[in-house]
């Protein structure tokens, strides 16, 4: 076996660990805390709820609600300058995606100075980044465990992956109990996001022993809980779903991804679609595609789906991607492109198509993907 390494957080999981995060920030020597979030989060009144914890330690703090879906360069670099010019220390996000990725694109240029685009693909920040606390409230995204920032460059409409070790956060809280003010959408698409993660980590060209059984054991659990979790919102489903997502993350951040999330990636920045919406769209596709290139291991992934096998690894795989198709086809979320994007709009796959090839995930991918092979996707998922 070839030298790996794997590098995680420290994580602090389960029902109530929010209410850690003011020893967390005081560990990391927090005298002034730089608070990251959005408007959602602030109106399900757990931005209140942190700030009173902070407020009990004694720490103050300066708040920046500057995010959006899919983060813009420009809010990454806006919060920057307020990280400085509040003389602020620890980094604390709670939230999505979103959020925790704006915190650590905050993070770099705070103290790596620049644009957030010169930091773009894999190990290009130099030097140490602020203490972090990423406090995550879906079972998905994976940006409080992995070494991934996902910002948007405007001017050119693409969603640049921003990849290095120094994004790992000092502290990831989970607490499965935020999950219960989510909606059902958010719920499915963060667990086929966590999914997807899994599938691609798993099947990458770098992945190791240690990445290939937190991927199994994710698919497994979001396999058996996701439609529990979205029928009743039972804290144990979503307890399970969030245990899925760690470990999703565990492996993704360290066995990178593949052409689903390249193709996702380009999608999402030109038609600023939520990431977790493109998922049970693509991913089946980019599987079939990536069949022949690491059979066995798609055997395996469809022997957990099925819970059997069916056959050969080849069988047992084309079987375990049907049924995957039947479980995204069984929660009310899109599944076909033309649903998320306009027919007009079509003829813009071809140039999006060019700029997934260069995404950082797709150099992970089992099997070499062209411009072209990722338009035969597109037109096989419209
Ligand atoms: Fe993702």
């Amino acid at each position: 076996m070839d030298i790996t390494k794997f590098a995680i957080p420290e994580i602090i999981f389960g029902r109530g660990s929010l209410n850690h995060v003011g020893q967390c920030a005081l560990r990391l020597g927090a005298k002034k805390v730089f608070l990251v979030s959005d408007s959602g989060i602030e109106e399900a009144g757990w931005l209140q709820k942190l700030m009173d914890i902070l407020k009990k330690e004694g720490i103050e703090w300066v708040y920046y609600p500057g995010v959006s879906p899919n983060p813009r360069d420009y809010q990454v670099e806006q919060g920057a300058e307020l990280y400085l010019k509040n003389h602020a220390d620890v980094i604390i996000a709670i939230g999505g995606g979103s959020s925790m990725d704006t915190a650590k694109g905050i993070a770099i240029i705070a103290s790596n100075g620049g644009r957030i685009k010169d930091y773009e693909g894999a190990n290009r920040v130099s030097r140490p980044l602020p203490p972090m606390v990423l406090i995550t409230t879906t079972a998905g995204s994976g940006s409080d465990i992995s070494q991934f920032c996902i910002i948007t460059d405007v001017a050119r409409a693409v969603k640049m992956s921003i990849i290095t070790r120094t994004l790992v956060p000092n502290i990831s809280i989970v607490d499965p109990l935020i999950l219960r003010t989510k909606t059902e959408t958010l719920i499915i698409h963060s667990a086929i996001d966590a999914l997807a993660h899994a599938v691609e980590a798993y099947t990458s060209t770098i992945s190791s022993p240690f990445t290939e059984m937190q991927s199994l054991k994710a698919i497994d659990l979001i396999i058996r809980n996701l439609p529990r979790a979205v029928e009743t919102k039972s804290i144990d489903s979503l307890e399970k779903l969030s245990i899925a997502s760690v470990a999703a993350s565990m492996a993704f951040s360290n066995a990178s991804l593949g052409a689903e999330h390249a193709l996702a990636h380009s999608l999402g920045g030109y038609f600023d679609l939520r990431h977790g919406v493109v998922h049970p769209i693509l991913l089946t596709a980019v599987m079939r595609f990536n069949l022949d290139s690491a059979e066995s291991k798609f055997g395996n992934i469809g022997r957990v789906i099925l819970d059997r096998d069916k056959g050969s690894a080849k069988e047992t795989a084309l079987a375990g991607i049907a049924q995957l198709e039947e479980f995204f086809a069984s929660f009310n979320v899109p599944i076909k492109l033309s649903q998320v994007v306009d027919a007009k709009d079509k003829d813009r796959m071809e140039s999006l198509c060019k700029t997934a090839v260069h995404d950082a995930c797709n150099l992970t991918n089992p099997r070499p993907a062209s411009w072209q092979n990722f338009l035969n996707i597109c037109e096989e998922v419209w």
